[in-house]
């Protein structure tokens, strides 16, 4: 071969492919030699109506490049139904882009409970309904890839998008669980955090912005993460404007909230340790939960065998 990534003999579905960033993938792995699955609802961006355009569009195009793909009009939220496409037309599934999304942006204190509903239904539940539903297909072959996609908005929050950061953010845990459960059987998940410019971020983004952002730079990044040669594994990555870098969660070095076992933790200590706990400057990225609470142990030995003064070295496990 040329070295080039191929994706033939794979089925990959592509959630909300009729648009912006999901065309985009979808027309990459066809091109790819993937048999893609267009996923599109095809309402408006707040989530309301629906259009069997936007996905016959992107399929037309698959097609008249010489691609295989069909078309899936199914929300999302009827995950099983939308896996159940890829099988009937193809087979199997191989890899699930979870990109589907809606906004419905309101300041915290305007937010309906259907605004709230609504977000986290296309973009959590969904994600969750069409994971669960591939998820055997991908276990039983022994091969799957899955992409959630957060964003900025979840990990650092943003006026206006309280309904959104919280589904965004969901969809990081719900990651990191899906790569946990899959590991065993090869089906591997990373999340996406991608900035591009579409009809969701027209007059969000400034201009300059808005014109290099183009969602055709991150498609790439997505493509090589549902390669069968990318063992990544629960990486948070975020991508645009052809740059793209790993994202972590870190942990700080913390502090012992008492002298002793013996002693009670007061509000009196914490604040005057707070400087202490909330020092990030030896703060270490933790790479399973086994981690946390084994340092828990350290520390309730240290304090047993001691008190605070010892437990200046706990935290030596490895970080990577
Ligand atoms: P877009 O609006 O261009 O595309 C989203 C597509 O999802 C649309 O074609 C829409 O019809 C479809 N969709 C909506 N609800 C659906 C449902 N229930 N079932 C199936 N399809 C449905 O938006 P864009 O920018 O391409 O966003 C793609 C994903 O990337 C979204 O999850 C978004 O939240 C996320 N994202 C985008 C960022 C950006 O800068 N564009 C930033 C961070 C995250």
């Amino acid at each position: 071969s040329d070295g080039k990534l191929r994706y033939d003999g794979r089925v990959a579905v592509v959630t909300g492919a009729g648009a912006g960033l999901g065309r985009e993938y979808a027309l990459l792995l066809a091109e790819r030699g993937a048999k893609v699955v267009v996923n599109d609802l095809g309402g408006t961006h707040s989530g309301e109506g629906a259009s069997q355009r936007a996905a016959d569009i992107v399929v037309e195009e698959i097609r008249r490049a010489g691609g295989e793909a069909v078309a899936d009009y199914n929300s999302v939220i009827d995950g099983a139904k939308v896996i159940e496409t890829a099988v009937k037309a193809f087979g199997r599934v191989d890899i699930l882009v979870n990109n589907a999304g809606i906004l419905r942006d309101k300041s915290l204190a305007k937010t309906s409970e259907q605004d709230w509903n609504l977000v986290h239904d296309v973009h959590l539940k969904g994600s969750f309904k069409c994971t669960q539903a591939a998820f055997p297909h991908m276990k039983s072959q022994n091969y799957g890839r899955i992409i959630m996609t957060s964003s900025n908005s979840g990990i650092y929050g943003n006026f206006g998008q309280a309904n959104y950061s919280a589904a965004k953010m969901g969809l990081v845990g719900l990651a990191n669980t899906v790569a946990i459960e899959g590991a065993r059987n090869n089906v591997l998940c990373n999340v996406i955090i991608p900035t591009a410019a579409s009809r969701m971020t027209e007059g969000i983004l400034p201009d300059i912005l808005f014109n290099e952002l183009k969602p055709k730079l991150i498609a790439p990044v997505v493509a090589y993460l549902c390669h069968e040669s990318c063992e990544d594994n629960g990486s948070y990555i975020e991508s645009a404007a052809g740059w793209a870098t790993k994202v972590h969660t870190v942990r700080g070095k913390g502090a012992v909230l008492r002298p002793s076992i013996d002693d009670a933790v007061t509000p009196e200590y914490v604040k005057n340790v707070w400087s202490q706990v909330t020092d990030m400057s030896k703060a270490k990225h933790l790479d399973a939960i086994a981690n946390a609470s084994g340092s828990l142990l350290e520390v309730l030995e240290k304090l047993k065998a001691g008190g605070g003064e010892a437990v200046e070295d706990t935290f030596e496990f490895d970080s990577k």
